[in-house]
């Protein structure tokens, strides 16, 4: 039985006295969801501390959005997955489309991140997707293959059975169109063969979300498929009362 996961991507939004607001809105409203729904939220650098402190003893779990490629040094800007890791953090995510397309993140900087953030014990939401001329002209299998094969493919065996992979059409994020539930099942299963062929049958463990204009309305009919395991959510986890209703999709 894989784990059902639940994870609030906040990205550059909220301040940190409003980001520890709005994780006590989720730990409030959080015992009207099913205990097997296991929430994660996944704010700005600057709220980390603050929001590991207030998320000890709610069962949310806290993750960042990024971490540095590099162990350490001249790197000004850039925050290491050892400073993340010391706060208390348990997940990254790494490879979100976003960073691939405004910070031209490719698969060589993301098997470094991948490296430092299991070198420091975090476990890594690693992000697939493709754009939308990828999907209107049938690219898109080819896309997430090379973006799994390039990257996931160097793990080990070990450092796979830990990684969560999302699945983001770049075409659904923030524009409110959702992949249809049909369309997230293809490519989720799709996701699935291409890491067996890798890692066999420990691909049948892994849990791959969903991300792309998730939202209370359209959750439980992505959940029900048989290879979506939750979401990563954007804009609705920036209210308490629409991250839970995504749960409750479960
Ligand atoms: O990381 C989250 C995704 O980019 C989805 O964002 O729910 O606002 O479309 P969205």
């Amino acid at each position: 039985m894989r784990k059902k996961v639940v994870a609030g991507n906040w990205k550059m939004n909220t301040t940190p006295a409003e980001g520890v607001e709005l994780l006590k809105g989720v730990a409030a409203l959080k015992g009207d969801v099913c205990s097997c729904v296991n929430f994660i939220v996944i704010p700005p650098f600057t709220h980390l501390s603050e929001i590991v402190k207030n998320a000890k003893g709610t069962g949310i779990a806290v993750g960042a959005q990024n971490c540095a490629a590099e162990a350490k040094g001249a790197y000004t800007g850039e925050v290491s997955a050892k400073m993340i890791a010391s706060l208390g953090v348990e997940y990254v995510i790494l490879g979100h489309s976003e960073r691939r397309e405004y910070y031209g993140e490719t698969s060589a900087t993301l098997n470094k991140k991948m490296v430092q953030a299991y070198e420091n014990n975090l476990i890594p939401i690693y992000c697939v997707g493709e754009k939308l001329e990828e999907r209107e002209n049938g690219k898109y299998f080819d896309v997430v293959r090379a973006q799994i094969e390039e990257v996931v493919f160097n793990l080990t065996p070990e450092q796979f059975s830990k990684l969560i992979i999302a699945y983001e059409p770049v075409w659904a994020i923030g524009t409110g169109k959702t992949a249809t539930a049909e369309q997230a099942q293809e490519i989720h299963a799709f996701i699935r063969k291409v890491l067996a062929e890798k890692f066999g049958d420990a691909a049948a463990n892994t849990v791959i979300l969903y991300g792309g204009s998730c939202k209370p309305s359209n959750a439980a009919e992505l959940f029900a498929k048989e290879d979506v395991d939750g979401g990563l959510i954007g804009g609705a986890a920036l209210v308490a009362s629409d991250f839970i209703g995504i749960g409750k999709g479960f």
